[in-house]
């Protein structure tokens, strides 16, 4: 299944059949239920539906974009360098522009069509787009601590910004004993690369 054979409807253009939308998960079925359209209304972040074009309420996949920033200062070195990678700006930045994909999911019914990494190809050329708006050059993923979702979205050309868990833990100032488990990863894909694939 092609991602251009759906439509893309805004949260709010149009009535959908939210309550048939089930990715498996939960949390990410209730907040598209429940919380996306607050979110939306507090300016948190956007949502977006993929619904199949001859049954148009009929929710494909649905994901949810807000702008965020990479705050580099406290990274170490080796880091650093990986986000700024070819930077021509002097030092690089302290602030790097991007967006975040706060939330993703694709139908249980839809699975296997490759319509996930279509997203994240979809979002990334987006907002490296010359329309998008602003400057973006990341784009970034909390994903669950999950080896298989990394994977999912490693496959995509998103990358750890940690190699280990130790190193997230400091950076993220997260405690075990009073937090539990890292829950979840960081990870990044340099949209540079979509403009400039030479470069690496
Ligand atoms: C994760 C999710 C968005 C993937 O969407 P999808 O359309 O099913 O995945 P795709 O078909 O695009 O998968 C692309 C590749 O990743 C692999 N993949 C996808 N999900 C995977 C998983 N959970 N485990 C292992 N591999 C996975 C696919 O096999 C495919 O590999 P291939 O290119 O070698 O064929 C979807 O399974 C989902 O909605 N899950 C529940 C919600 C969720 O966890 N969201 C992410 C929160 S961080």
């Amino acid at each position: 299944m092609d991602l251009s054979e759906l439509t893309l409807v805004e949260l709010g253009e149009q009535n959908l059949d939210i309550e048939f939308f089930d990715c498996g998960r939960d949390d990410i079925n209730d907040f598209f239920r429940n919380d996306a359209k607050n979110y939306q209304d507090e300016l948190f972040g956007k949502t977006y539906f993929f619904c199949l074009s001859n049954k148009p309420k009929r929710i494909v996949a649905a994901f949810t974009v807000a702008n965020a920033s990479i705050f580099t200062k406290h990274l170490p070195n080796s880091r650093r360098r990986k986000i700024g990678y070819e930077v021509h700006h002097e030092k690089g930045l302290v602030n790097y522009p991007a967006v975040l994909l706060g939330r993703l999911g694709v139908d249980k019914e839809f699975r296997g069509n490759h319509i996930g990494a279509q997203i994240l190809e979809f979002v990334a050329g987006w907002f490296s787009s010359d329309e998008n708006f602003s400057g973006c050059r990341h784009l970034i993923v909390d994903a669950y601590n999950e080896k298989e979702l990394i994977e999912f979205y490693q496959k995509s050309g998103l990358e750890l910004f940690f190699s280990t868990e130790d190193q997230e833990l400091t950076y993220r100032n997260w405690d075990i004993e009073k937090d539990g488990p890292l829950q979840t990863r960081l990870m990044f894909r340099d949209l540079i690369l979509l403009k400039r694939p030479s470069i690496r």
